[in-house]
């Protein structure tokens, strides 16, 4: 785990890109990314799973990028098709997986009962759990945001004996994608308090995700007890990202 205080800038590329469209990206990142340049933060990059190996293989660990999968089954192995498994996307190169994403839970059936079983899974096999966390706009319209996180959090890290290393990130899902309204400082403060006084002491920390772009991140990172930024499309171009790496590295 990298040091306390690290902030954590990193992107999904949700189901986009070619192969070569990742090796041309990741190869990009590579060049750019040297000693020293991203100092004091932890790049990390989410592909497809298709192309975990190939960014893998174009992105040598001198880099400093951790890599990630969007998705992973409860289960080490088995009949589940359609699926992969944490040990999978960790022979593949993942050292950190995204679970219980808003776009999982609304349309492939991520029930918080099944965001625990993944992050319980993700643990075991001692990958970083990067736990999406977010209301929808409905319940923020009815004054329930804070509610609804921390009971989306508290089901999700329910009996874990050990979640230091897990990532809480904070996305409203009235905020994410192309028809999101992107948040305010003040809209994300509140929430991201509460998260941090239940849950600070016993995880890693607390990341924005949500229309985050080079023009709102420094406002975002700027809020009280932010410890990173999850970047979807903004980061999607890697002079993009590399241009929110370097912002955030100023900041
Ligand atoms: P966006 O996606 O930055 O494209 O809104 C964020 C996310 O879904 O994590």
């Amino acid at each position: 785990m990298p040091p306390p205080g690290t902030r954590w800038i990193g992107t999904s590329w949700k189901m986009t890109k070619s192969l070569a469209e990742a090796r041309r990206y990741a190869t990009a990142l590579t060049d750019a990314a040297r000693p020293g340049r991203w100092t004091g933060l932890q790049p990390f990059l989410i592909p497809p799973a298709t192309a975990l190996t190939t960014v893998r293989d174009a992105l040598p660990l001198s880099a400093g990028v951790l890599l990630g999968a969007q998705n992973a089954h409860w289960a080490d192995s088995g009949a589940w098709t359609g699926e992969v498994s944490v040990p999978q996307v960790a022979d593949a190169g993942a050292r950190l997986v995204e679970i219980g994403h808003s776009e999982r839970r609304e349309h492939f059936g991520d029930t918080d009962d099944v965001v625990h079983r993944k992050v319980r899974a993700v643990l075991r096999h001692g990958l970083v759990p990067l736990l999406c966390v977010g209301e929808p706009a409905s319940v923020r319209a009815a004054g329930g945001s804070v509610e609804h996180v921390l009971g989306q959090a508290r089901s999700a890290l329910a009996g874990l004996d050990d979640a230091s290393s897990v990532l809480v990130a904070y996305e409203p899902v009235w905020a994410i994608g192309e028809h999101g309204t992107p948040a305010r400082p003040d809209d994300v403060a509140g929430v991201v308090a509460a998260l941090a006084a239940e849950l600070g002491s016993r995880i890693q920390g607390v990341l924005y995700g949500g229309s985050v772009d080079r023009a709102n991140m420094h406002e975002l990172l700027a809020v009280d007890h932010v410890s990173g930024l999850f970047v979807g499309r903004a980061a999607w171009d890697v002079d993009a990202f590399v241009a929110i790496l370097d912002g955030a590295a100023e900041a």
